[in-house]
């Protein structure tokens, strides 16, 4: 499954002497788009050997949805964890969830905040049984292996771009990239937390920093899943004009900050960008 990298012609573009690529990842699967794929690939193998695996996300959680999907055509049982109370009747993205085959669960926040620690992980265990674990938005070091794979998906360009929620695709796709490229993370999150993480997550998977890589972290417009009348207004131009709907919770913040620093003249004249829509 590869997907196609297109030239997004635009004059706020070009008239800085920029060249700017998109990486159409959202389109490699109906159900496992974009980075949700490239995630789960190598935890397939272990998902099954277990039989069921236990994640973690948000009641909007696009890696709970792709993770119960994922146990429905891969064939193993999914058990979704999520943060707060039950909400009935579940919204679109858990009724989805459910309808694959998960079961839901949920914590309260401060137990959420705690989920890494061993007291929280043996009380589920004894909820749920036995269970191949998945981190919250599904980096591990196998997620982070398999967004390294972009790297060599690319083409021909100086900085590849790519939104930061958990920071497991950066840390990938940024170990990926041929000698002399960067990597350039767009954090969705408030908080200057992002860049530990991908390190930390970058040590797990290769016991070092790998990568030319940073995090920008101007243009998360509020935080997670917030948005800005500025943010709608970006998204809305660029679907009339490039025919393309942006998603509104990573892909248009990464897309908006590209854009604005362009205008900045950040980028010198005959940088070769590339996007990666990663849903
Ligand atoms: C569409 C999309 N883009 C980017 C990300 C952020 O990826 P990561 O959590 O690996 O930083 C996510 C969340 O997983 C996502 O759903």
């Amino acid at each position: 499954m590869t997907s196609p990298v297109v030239e997004l012609r635009d004059e706020r573009i070009g008239a800085r002497g920029l060249r700017l690529f998109l990486k159409r990842d959202d389109l490699v699967h109906p159900d496992l788009p974009g980075n949700k794929w490239r995630k789960l690939k190598h935890n397939l193998a272990p998902a099954r050997e277990h039989g069921t695996v236990l994640t973690f996300g948000g009641a909007y959680s696009n890696h709970l949805r792709a993770t119960a999907a994922a146990g429905r055509m891969f064939g193993f049982a999914t058990i979704g964890i999520i943060r707060g109370e039950e909400h009935r009747p579940l919204n679109e993205t858990l009724a989805y969830a459910e309808r694959m085959g998960m079961r839901l669960g949920y914590l309260d926040r401060a137990s959420y905040r705690r989920k890494r620690e061993p007291d929280v992980l043996a009380a589920l265990r004894e909820r749920w049984g036995d269970f191949h674990l998945l981190p919250e938005g599904g980096s591990n070091a196998a997620a982070v292996r398999g967004c390294a794979e972009l790297g060599a998906e690319l083409g021909v360009f100086d900085i590849a771009c790519c939104p930061c929620g958990t920071g497991g695709t950066l840390a990938g796709l940024a170990a990926g990239l041929a000698p002399g490229r960067r990597a350039l993370g767009f954090s969705v999150l408030k908080g200057g937390f992002l860049d530990a993480e991908v390190e930390r997550l970058q040590r797990e998977t290769y016991g070092g920093r790998r990568g030319s890589w940073r995090v920008e972290h101007g243009f998360h417009f509020g935080g997670y899943a917030r948005r800005t009348g500025e943010l709608d207004a970006f998204a809305d131009a660029f679907a009339d004009r490039h025919g393309i709907v942006l998603d509104r919770v990573y892909v248009a913040k990464m897309m908006s900050g590209i854009f604005t620093l362009a205008g900045r003249g950040v980028f010198p004249a005959g940088t070769r960008i590339v996007a990666v829509v990663t849903g």
